[in-house]
């Protein structure tokens, strides 16, 4: 006899099936195909996603599914409703494009619909997950952990995204060793994940602000828990890695992975100087002090003479007056 986790598991695969067809076979789907399509995704891609698309009508879903006999009782378990006062269900994702969330051994767990006509902005925020259900825990999942599995163990690394677009942009361009969280910061449960297939880790999170802020935090979550070799890499202001294959072409992109990485000590030196006016007197001291400092984690005397040397040049001091500060500093340490 199926349990409870078997029920829900299947009902996702049916409404998955459901979505698939809808967006791909359906004139209902039609708009949001073409939204995908004019986005640059191919017809495989989307099958290899399995991505779909929840009309606007909010009793589709529940109509289909009380059809094939599931019970009210375990359809509002599903996460796929919201149910109104009266006990009604409606169908939780509607009028968007759905891309389903798998758990590790590939099963459908949840959905995130996506909005993507500008006048439908205002309706709600432009991903919308699932919530929390028996099958469903965000802080457990990492968007394609089961599909990029072969690939991370074949390159010894895995890339960590912001975003899961990023994620599929990715993957059709052949890189497949991708992941993301779900919008939520890197939880210590997902770092474990990463840490049974891999001890490399090239974060690639989106070039502003945020994704600027969140891969510093990645960083340092990742190097507390482990001892990971990391690598960041960094794009062009405002762009995330699917705006950059998609601008700079493919090959930019490989070229970028294999020999654009920053080590995490050079993408800390951007870091703390990004919102520095270094040409301000006491801040540019600030900033020496701030590198100097950081630069005690560093054990490699080797690297640690480069960056020296980095600061010295950028800066017109002596490498001697970096070093005999550092000493300093090495020593109160102790
Ligand atoms: P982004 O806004 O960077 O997504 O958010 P994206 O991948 O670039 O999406 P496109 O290109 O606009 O389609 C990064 C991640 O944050 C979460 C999602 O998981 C997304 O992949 N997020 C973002 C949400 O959960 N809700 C939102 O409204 C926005
Ligand atoms: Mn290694
Ligand atoms: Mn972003
Ligand atoms: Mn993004
Ligand atoms: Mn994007």
């Amino acid at each position: 006899k199926d349990s409870k986790k078997d029920f829900l598991l299947k009902i996702h695969e049916e409404s998955l099936e459901l979505f698939h067809h809808i967006l791909l076979q359906t004139t209902a789907g039609e708009k949001a195909l073409a939204y995908l399509l004019k986005r640059g995704l191919t017809q495989e891609t989307i099958e290899t996603f399995g991505i779909g698309f929840a009309p606007y009508e909010r009793t589709l879903l529940q109509q289909y599914l009380v059809g094939k006999d599931y019970s009210k009782e375990l359809l509002s378990e599903t996460g796929l409703f919201v149910e109104k006062e009266n006990g009604d269900l409606l169908d939780r994702f509607s009028n968007r494009i759905v891309f389903p969330i798998r758990n590790q051994q590939g099963k459908v767990v949840g959905f995130s619909g996506r909005l993507f006509e500008a006048s439908d902005f205002e309706t709600g925020p432009k991903y919308l997950n699932s919530p929390e259900t028996y099958l469903f825990n965000k802080r457990n999942v990492l968007f394609n952990f089961d599909k990029a599995r072969p690939a991370v163990r074949r390159e010894k690394e895995v890339i960590l995204f912001e975003g899961f677009m990023d994620v599929i942009a990715a993957w059709q361009v052949g890189i497949q060793n991708g992941v993301a969280s779900m919008g939520t910061s890197l939880t210590n449960e997902q770092i474990h994940m990463l840490g049974r297939i891999t001890d490399q880790v090239l974060v690639a999170y989106d070039g502003d602000d945020a994704g600027i802020e969140a891969a510093k935090r990645a960083a340092d979550l990742l190097i507390d828990q482990t001892d990971f070799d990391l690598a960041i890499l960094s794009f062009p202001e405002g762009m995330d890695p699917d705006d950059f294959i998609k601008e700079k072409g493919a090959p930019a992109f490989k070229e970028l992975i294999s020999h654009g990485r920053d080590t995490l000590f050079s993408f800390k030196m951007n870091y703390y100087r990004r919102d520095m006016n270094l040409k301000n007197e006491s801040e540019r001291l600030g900033y020496i002090e701030k590198i100097l400092t950081e630069m005690l984690t560093i054990t490699s005397a080797v690297e640690r003479e480069m960056y020296m040397k980095q600061l010295a040049a950028e800066f017109d001091i002596s490498i001697d007056s970096l070093n005999e500060q550092f000493q300093q500093r090495f020593y109160k340490q102790q």
